[in-house]
């Protein structure tokens, strides 16, 4: 129900859902239990503590920000700099509505066609991070938006994201690129478990694996296939 109405709203359909202020929390925060902000960047920090390094000087490409849960967990990590990224409008504009205080730029744009300013943004912002969460898998962000943004973040910068464990136990577009990072020395794996996600639809545990990384190289376009 929306304003007394009822409408149909469709679980990915994101854009119909960020315009709905507090529709995506009392989704999947709420009903469906999903913990992977928290998580996710709780294992960074875990990883910056290991390596001796500092969660204030992170300068941070939240990428496939949605409406800024992931964003609002690294400001509270203490993250010097945070910069969404997501192809939806809806999702920017959801951002800066409710989260105001947590993007320091907010690109609603497809990462593989910036335009020269947005480029020289993204430069210009020194990052020496990158988060991912739950947005790879399900069609969404494909490998070469992922690449696209890796390659954004600084050489020896963190990598901190999550996948649906079947598309990292199966060869997935994703899976391969993931090994052949590996494989070619551009990441290196800091940290990496399986946990609860979310719950799905019908109630059942969804598992997802918890990477964190750091950046070695870039990734070559030609590895994407
Ligand atoms: C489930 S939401 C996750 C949002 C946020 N990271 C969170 O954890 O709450 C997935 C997001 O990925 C975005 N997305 C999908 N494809 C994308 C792409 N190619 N580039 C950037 N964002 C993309 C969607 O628009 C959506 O906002």
């Amino acid at each position: 129900m929306v304003d007394g109405e009822a409408r149909r709203i469709r679980f990915h359909d994101y854009a119909e859902i960020y315009r709905i202020p507090g529709m995506y929390e009392q989704l999947f925060a709420g009903l469906l239990q999903c913990r992977s902000p928290e998580v996710i960047t709780g294992l960074l920090a875990e990883s910056l503590e290991a390596a001796g390094e500092r969660a204030a000087d992170l300068r941070v490409l939240d990428f496939g920000a949605g409406n800024g849960m992931v964003g609002e967990e690294l400001v509270a990590l203490g993250a010097a700099v945070v910069i969404g990224c997501d192809l939806l409008p809806e999702a920017c504009e959801a951002a800066l509505r409710d989260r105001p205080e947590v993007y320091r730029d907010y690109l609603a744009q497809d990462v593989t066609a910036l335009d020269d300013t947005q480029r020289a943004m993204l430069r210009d912002a020194g990052l020496n991070c990158m988060t991912c969460v739950a947005a790879l898998g399900f069609d969404d962000i494909p490998p070469a938006a992922f690449a696209a943004a890796f390659n954004a973040i600084g050489e020896q910068g963190w990598v901190a994201f999550n996948l649906r464990d079947r598309y990292m136990d199966s060869p997935s577009d994703f899976a391969r690129l993931l090994e052949r990072m590996v494989a070619e020395g551009v990441l290196e794996e800091a940290r990496q478990t399986r946990y609860r996600h979310r719950l799905s639809v019908a109630g059942e545990p969804l598992d997802y694996i918890a990477f964190v990384g750091r950046k070695r190289g870039h990734i070559d376009p030609s590895w994407i296939g």
